[in-house]
């Protein structure tokens, strides 16, 4: 059931976790600036000990812990992920530093409605969480890398791109130094495919979003 929502209440959206919550955090400064209209209803952790957590519980937004392994099978994970969010009210989910992949439950009750932040300029460098993605890039010597937001599907890191930020990559970076250029481009980017994503602007065209 959803959450009846007055004309005055900004959209629920709902964040989706596994570690430091950075990203969360970015949400939630632009969200207090008024650069990003939308309420945190909900933060889901995969992990109990993330920090995250505790960035959610300082803002006072409910937190939900759901560890995959807890349940039968990934379908029923995810059959909780889904029942918590809507319970919240959520339109919107964004998956922040989410580790575990969603199951199709969790994709096919929010079609373009899940996005995700990648340190890549997808499709290259698909897969694995950070710093893996940074990593290869490194191995790989290519002088330009960034981050990309997409709609999430049941193939992973391979939905619509919305929007993508791109960095340099310069020749004395270590894996950290380039994380570090590419996660200030995600705190930016991601709460503003969020606002983008909410306005109600956005039509996926096949592979393509466009933004009207
Ligand atoms: C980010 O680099 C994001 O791109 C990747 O995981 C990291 C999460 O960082 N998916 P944080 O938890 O938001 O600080």
């Amino acid at each position: 059931m959803t959450t009846p929502q007055t004309s005055a209440e900004p959209p629920g959206i709902g964040v989706l976790v596994s570690g430091r919550g950075s990203n969360l955090q970015a949400i939630l400064r632009a969200i207090a600036s008024g650069e990003l209209a939308a309420r945190v209803a909900l933060v889901v952790s995969s992990r109990a000990d993330a920090p995250a957590l505790q960035i959610a519980a300082a803002h006072g937004i409910p937190t939900r812990v759901i560890f995959p392994k807890d349940y039968p099978s990934r379908a029923e994970a995810g059959v909780a992920i889904v029942a918590a969010l809507r319970e919240a009210g959520a339109r919107l989910v964004a998956l922040a530093g989410y580790k575990p992949i969603l199951d199709a439950s969790v994709t096919r009750a929010f079609p373009n409605a899940i996005l995700n932040v990648h340190p890549s300029l997808l499709p290259a460098f698909a897969g694995g969480m950070a710093p893996r993605p940074q990593t290869e890039a490194l191995a790989a010597g290519v002088k330009v890398s960034g981050c990309t937001v997409h709609f999430v599907t049941e193939q992973v890191d391979a939905g619509p791109i919305i929007a993508q930020a791109a960095v340099p990559v310069l020749d004395d970076d270590t894996v950290e130094s380039l994380s570090a250029r590419i996660l200030v481009e995600e705190h930016r980017l991601l709460p503003y495919a969020i606002g983008l994503a909410l306005s109600g602007r956005l039509s996926v065209e096949g592979q393509r979003v466009v933004v009207r």
